[in-house]
């Protein structure tokens, strides 16, 4: 049953736009028990509503706590990381990549997320332009979609030809093993969404002003096409799922578990260990009389 009634539409708004506040504004909107829209007291939310989201923030900043030692770690020891998000529109990629990226140095952990080829990508080898987003020593990068855009919307939507799709799933596992043999660690991730879901996330994002931009043409033509994403998944999952590059399946209906288990299956991909930072102490700052002086 798709959820089209206009109280559901509403209930499913105000839950879409508490899970999508910034982690530490809702801290500290919820400590104040003040209401997001008015920022007034409010008295709207069970003790229970509240015990759950406060234990979500805490495990989602202790994991949080852990990305950053992981990313100490791959400066440390040069690790070279790709992980890819990929999934149906709306099931939450966008969401994990902020929160995997939030508190990482800008410089260690990247996120590449491309637009539609132009048209001078477009003659060039199809992995090309990803090639150049490729991690160097002690980087990370998270890609936001990914080369896996021929096998679901460039198949679906007819973007590229039956030739060019057969050569995508010819190149895919013998590229990913180049990858892996360079060094370099691919992890791959489906966002899994129910349809209802997907429906109710993009009724959602029609009537949100902050979030009207993240529904495409490409997302609408996506409803409509349904059944043919789902064909064109199971074939790129049972095509490219190899022992160096598993596809991991997160299921996204719960948008913060979806958040949770995602990183907690990532940090236990990686062997990372804490590495040991010298004690910081900082410099005695020198003081100089004529620092504060009155205006002449
Ligand atoms: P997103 O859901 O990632 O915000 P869209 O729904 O607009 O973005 O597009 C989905 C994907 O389809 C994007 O990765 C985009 O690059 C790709 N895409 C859109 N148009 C084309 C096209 N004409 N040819 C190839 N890829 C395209
Ligand atoms: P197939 O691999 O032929 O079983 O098709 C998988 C799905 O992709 C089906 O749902 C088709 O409708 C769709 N499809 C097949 N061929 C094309 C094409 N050339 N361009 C876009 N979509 C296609
Ligand atoms: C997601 O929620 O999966 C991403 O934001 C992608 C999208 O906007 O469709």
């Amino acid at each position: 049953m798709l959820q089209n009634n206009p109280q559901d539409v509403i209930h499913r708004m105000q839950r879409d736009i508490d899970d999508s506040y910034d982690e530490e504004l809702e801290l500290e909107l919820d400590d104040r028990d003040l209401d997001p829209d008015t920022l007034l007291p409010q008295g709207g939310r069970s003790d229970e509503e509240k015990d759950a989201r406060r234990a979500y923030f805490r495990e989602l900043f202790r994991l949080q706590a852990e990305l950053v030692k992981l990313q100490d770690w791959v400066v440390h020891t040069g690790h070279r990381v790709v992980i890819l998000f990929e999934g149906r529109d709306a099931a939450g990629k966008g969401g994990v990549i902020k929160r995997i990226a939030q508190r990482l140095n800008p410089r260690v952990c990247r996120i590449v997320a491309l637009p539609a080829p132009n048209d001078r990508e477009r003659t060039q080898w199809y992995f090309q332009r990803y090639v150049c987003h490729l991690p160097a020593a002690g980087e990370i990068v998270l890609f936001d979609r990914s080369w896996y855009n021929r096998a679901g919307v460039e198949r679906v939507m007819g973007f590229c030809t039956d030739a060019e799709y057969e050569e995508f799933f010819q190149t895919v596992p013998e590229f990913e093993r180049m990858l892996a043999r360079s060094g370099i660690q691919l992890i791959k991730y489906w966002f899994s969404i129910s349809d209802e879901e997907q429906n109710a996330r993009f009724l959602s994002r029609i009537h949100d002003p902050l979030k009207q931009w993240k529904l495409s043409p490409m997302d609408l033509e996506s409803r409509r096409r349904w059944e043919e994403y789902t064909k064109a998944k199971e074939i790129m999952l049972e095509r490219t799922h190899i022992p160096e590059a598993p596809w991991w399946v997160v299921q996204g209906v719960d948008k913060k578990k979806a958040r949770l288990n995602c990183i907690a299956h990532l940090l236990a991909q990686i062997p990372y260990v804490e590495v040991e930072r010298p004690a910081i102490a900082l410099p005695e700052r020198e003081y100089h009389e004529d620092y504060v002086r009155r205006p002449v």
